[in-house]
Formats: structure tokens, sequence, C-alpha cells
């Protein structure tokens, strides 16, 4: 959590390294420290060695190892939360959608992930003052629903300068799982470059399903929606920065009562995702939101509506 470092010096690194480092996007001792050696090997093309030897440096630089919880504690007031734009919404979740954090918005069609995820857009690059983190939001697309125009009108009608807040946010439309996931390993420099501090994932597994298809490919896919996962988790503990998640669900064959739709993505994502938040529709344009899985939110139910202005509160 530390001020993102510019220049990186690291001893007895030579000039060339630094420079394959420099051109991968490596830029700081944080995104450094947070690449494992073996993927820093794969983005540069230098040998196991040299990236693990890389990789070691840069930790000295950032981590300091053992600490006392009375350190954590301070650490965590670092912790900004956002403004979701439902008073109730942020009660349930303490306050807001938090930095250092994955929150997962699971949810069948229409249930609001996406609203939120505008709102959100608009609302993060607010000053803290004022609800938001004061930094630049990435969006990762992967279902070609991220609308510009929505955006405008949620910041329109919140009285805020479109074309600002349109600039801040930086959109990219991922094709497929793969491409999916070289945008996620990129994040390090993206979110260096711009100053993010929301990175949205619109929707995280969508890709995954449609391309591993029947049993025997199930084990690889897992493995890789749990390296992106890692991936994210690191990024948003390096950078404090927040990062939201979508989730469709499915319907399980074998429910007698209760909810029969669960979310996708099975173990992995669910022990990867900070908070989990369960979305459905209410009457005409309401929302009602519950935490499912937190270690430390209670499991609370909330109200929200979807207008105009993107995510309010009932009440208004
Ligand atoms: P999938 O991506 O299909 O899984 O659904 P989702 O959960 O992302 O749904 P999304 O957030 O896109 O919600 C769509 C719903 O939001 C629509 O059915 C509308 O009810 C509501 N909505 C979207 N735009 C507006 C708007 O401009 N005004 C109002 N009042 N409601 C809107
Ligand atoms: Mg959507």
């Amino acid at each position: 959590m530390a001020e993102n470092s510019v220049v990186i010096d690291l001893d007895g690194v030579s000039s060339t390294t630094l420079s394959k480092l420099k051109k991968a996007g490596l830029l700081t001792y944080e995104s450094i420290a947070v690449t494992p050696s073996k993927e820093i090997e794969e983005m540069t093309g230098m040998g196991s060695d040299t990236a693990l030897k890389v990789s070691q440096l840069a930790r000295k630089k950032v981590d300091h190892g053992f600490v006392p919880a009375t350190l954590v504690l301070e650490q965590r007031k670092l912790m900004l939360r956002c403004n979701t734009g439902s008073p109730d919404l942020n009660r349930i979740l303490g306050g807001g959608i938090e930095t250092g954090a994955i929150t997962e918005l699971i949810g069948e069609f229409g249930s609001g992930k996406t609203q939120i995820c505008f709102t959100l857009s608009v609302l993060a690059q607010l000053p803290v003052e004022q609800g938001g983190f004061g930094g630049k939001v990435c969006v990762i697309d992967t279902e070609g629903t991220f609308l510009p125009e929505r955006i405008k009108q949620i910041a329109e009608e919140r009285g805020l300068d479109t074309i600002e807040i349109l600039n801040g946010v930086l959109v990219a439309r991922a094709f497929n799982s793969e491409h999916q996931t070289i945008l996620i390993k990129n994040l390090p420099q993206v979110v260096q470059e711009n100053k993010v501090k929301l990175v949205i994932v619109d929707s995280m597994i969508g890709h995954f399903r449609g391309e591993y298809i029947g049993r025997g490919t199930l084990s690889d896919r897992q493995q890789k929606i749990g390296s992106c996962l890692a991936s994210l988790l690191r990024v948003a503990e390096a950078f404090n920065l927040a990062v939201v998640l979508t989730n469709q669900v499915q319907a399980k064959p074998d429910t007698n009562y209760g909810d029969p739709n669960k979310p996708t993505g099975g173990h992995v994502m669910a022990h990867a995702c900070t908070h989990r938040v369960y979305l459905r529709k209410g009457k005409e344009n309401t929302r009602i939101a519950q935490v499912i899985d937190s270690p430390y939110l209670p499991e609370e139910k909330a109200r929200f509506a979807v207008e105009a202005a993107g995510v309010i509160g009932c009440e208004q």
C-alpha cells in the first residue's frame, strides 16, 4: 500500500534486464513484487533465475515480512469505501465498495449488475470527501454491454462534467477468455500509469463458461479463472484499489426448496472474492441486494432502485 515508486533500481540487476521489465510494463517495485516470477519470465522473456532474483529484490523493497497487527490495523485505515448511489446498499457493504478487496455482484439477467458498475464508474471518480476514490476506473467488458451513453447520462443527472467523467473510464473489450486474461495480467501497468482506483470486470466467468465445455475441461478452466482472480486480488492489495466483478447464476437441477440458482465459477470464485452480493429483481425498478459471503459483513439485505441517475436509494 506504499506510495508507488516510479524509478526502479535493483542492486546487481543489469540495465538490459531493467529495460526488459520496463518494456513489459513492470515499472515499479510494487508491480514486480506482486507478479509471480513465472509470469515475469513469460512477460519479459528473461531467464527463470533472473526473474526469481528480480522478484525477490523487488519484494524486499516493499514487503516488511511479519508485522504487528497494530500496523495492519493502521494500514487498513487507508482503506477507502466508495458510495454506490444507494445509502441502504452502502450500509450492508459496511459503508460502500471497499479498496484492497474483490466485491462480486451476482444475479440473473436484468438484476442490476451492470447498472451498479456504470454508477460506480461515475461515483468512484469523485473526491474521497464526496464518497469517491478520487481516481480513474478501468473496465474490462467481456459481453459488449459497456455503454458510454449510460455513463454520460448518469454523470449528467448528477450534475457532473460528462467529458471529464467519460475520460476517466478506461475501457477494454475482451473478446475471449485468453484476451481477458491478458488484460487482467496487464493491469499493474494500466493502474500505475493512470492512477486507477477501481477495476471492473463485467462479467468475470462468461467467456470461460462459453469456451470450456464438458467435464474434461473443468479443472483447466478453474485453474485459469483462479489465476486471474489471484492477479486481481494482488492488484487490489498492492495498489489499494477496489475490484468489482459481476457473475451470473445458473440453475441447480437438484434444488427442492429455496433459490434454485447458484453463482457460476464454483469454489474458485467463491473463495477468491472477498464480499459476495446477491441481487434480485424487486417491484418495478427496485432491486434487492444481499451479502451472502463475507469475512466480516453480516448477511443483510438492502433495497435500491435503478433510475436515470443510475443506482439510487429507494426512498428517493
Ligand atoms: P445481465 O448482464 O444480462 O446478466 O444483467 P445485469 O444484471 O447486468 O442487468 P443490468 O444491470 O443491465 O440491468 C438492466 C435493467 O436496468 C433494465 O432491465 C432496466 O430495468 C434497468 N435500467 C437500465 N437502464 C436504465 C435507465 O436508464 N433508467 C431506468 N429507470 N432503468 C434502467
Ligand atoms: Mg450486465
